[in-house]
């Protein structure tokens, strides 16, 4: 393959971080070095467990004249297929104790509400799940699949959100949620926990040093998390890039003003797990001062993308990556095609990167759509 054939794919935009200061103790304080420890102790003996496998895209890391790019294979989490299956189950798990009475809402775009749905039903508790209209009935079905309540809202994620806390506040069920809002962050601070199970994984799967990460961010929960698996377990800390989709890069907006700031999003991205317009309040904690770098990126190479991870393109064997796998790699590839940020990221031949290949065909039908788009695309 050439890369000028297939590639020339640009960032929408990028910042680099001006308050940039990646201070471990403080990254540990804000997640809870103990949830990172107990979520390893709980994590690792489900019944099941597995690590997801580490990649390394080769035949990527030579188009790009890379050493390594290591993919974090995700499709491959326990039978839910992303890695959200780590965070709302274990905080079910933490949330019921032994209570077996309770009833656990949430409300979700698909993959959180997944993953407390079976941490719910693995505990025989009664789940309640809270969504958008913009939620697929395939997801629906997933989540109805392990014994949740589907609860549909009219109106975006927030909508749901707001119908979830007031139906449990009016039933006294226990939200287990991963956002933060005034007088609810330990559920959100063990949900990050349990995604950090994601880089003590890594960090036993390969001796090399990572140097940079990718990471793509919704509310920043998934990135915060890693982050905090970072600090705790990675010997030397790599450069973190976060990638959002163009219309939803309010991580990249909040960390250019060092403040938080809301984006108003007047298209969802099809990558939906990341199309958020507000970055959660403890992931902000950690995300200000740890990440080098924010990209943006367009739908654009979605499509294509999921066709030549499934087609052998980047590695020798097919990969199921869906829509939220796609934006690390796009970024990386972007990025390389982009002298500037390249240089002043010091990626090249020494690089050992590392993308997250969070979810797989989570949504079966999105995922065929793509996939036969992506197909088109590449034959033509
Ligand atoms: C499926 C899916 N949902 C959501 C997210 C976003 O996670 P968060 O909202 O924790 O940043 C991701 C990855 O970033 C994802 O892959």
């Amino acid at each position: 393959m050439s890369s000028t054939k297939i590639f020339g794919w640009k960032l929408s935009n990028y910042i680099f971080n001006k308050n940039y200061t990646f201070d471990r103790k403080k990254i540990l304080n804000v997640c809870g070095e103990e949830n990172i420890v107990d979520a390893d102790k709980v994590i690792s003996n489900w019944k099941n467990y597995q690590p997801t496998p580490l990649l390394n895209l080769e035949k990527l890391s030579k188009e790009l004249k890379i050493k390594n790019i290591f993919y974090k294979d995700e499709s491959q989490r326990f039978h839910l297929k992303s890695f959200k299956a780590l965070g709302g189950a274990y905080a079910v798990e933490k949330v019921a104790k032994e209570n077996r009475e309770i009833t656990i809402s949430t409300a979700t775009a698909g993959n959180h509400g997944r993953s407390v749905a079976w941490g719910s039903q693995k505990l025989g508790l009664k789940c309640k799940i809270f969504i958008s209209e913009y939620v697929s009935e395939a997801r629906a079905d997933e989540m109805r699949k392990l014994d949740a309540e589907i609860i549909r809202v009219k109106g975006n994620y927030e909508k749901s959100l707001e119908a979830c806390i007031s139906n449990s506040k009016a039933n006294g069920w226990e939200i287990v949620q991963d956002v933060a809002w005034e007088n609810y962050e330990t559920v959100p601070k063990l949900t990050m926990a349990g995604y950090s199970m994601m880089i003590k994984e890594i960090s036993i799967q390969t001796d090399q040093y990572i140097t940079h990460v990718f990471l793509q961010a919704g509310v920043g929960g998934m990135a915060s998390g890693a982050i905090a698996g970072i600090a705790k377990y990675f010997k030397r800390i790599p450069k973190i890039i976060i990638v959002e989709p163009e219309n939803a890069d309010c991580v990249l907006k909040s960390i250019d003003k060092g403040a938080l700031r809301k984006v108003d999003i007047k298209k969802e991205s099809i990558m939906g797990g990341m199309s958020c317009g507000e970055v959660s309040l403890i992931p902000w904690r950690i995300l200000r001062e740890s990440v080098n770098c924010c990209t943006s990126v367009p739908d654009d190479h979605v499509a294509k993308t999921v066709a030549m991870l499934r087609n052998k393109y980047f590695y020798d064997k097919e990969i199921v990556g869906g829509e939220c796998s796609t934006p690390g790699i796009i970024s990386l590839i972007s990025t390389c095609e982009n002298k500037n940020v390249k240089k002043k990221l010091e990626i090249n031949e020494n690089s050992n990167i590392l993308v997250i290949g969070c979810e797989g065909d989570a949504d079966k039908k999105l995922y065929e759509n793509l996939l036969s788009k992506g197909l088109t695309q590449l034959s033509k």
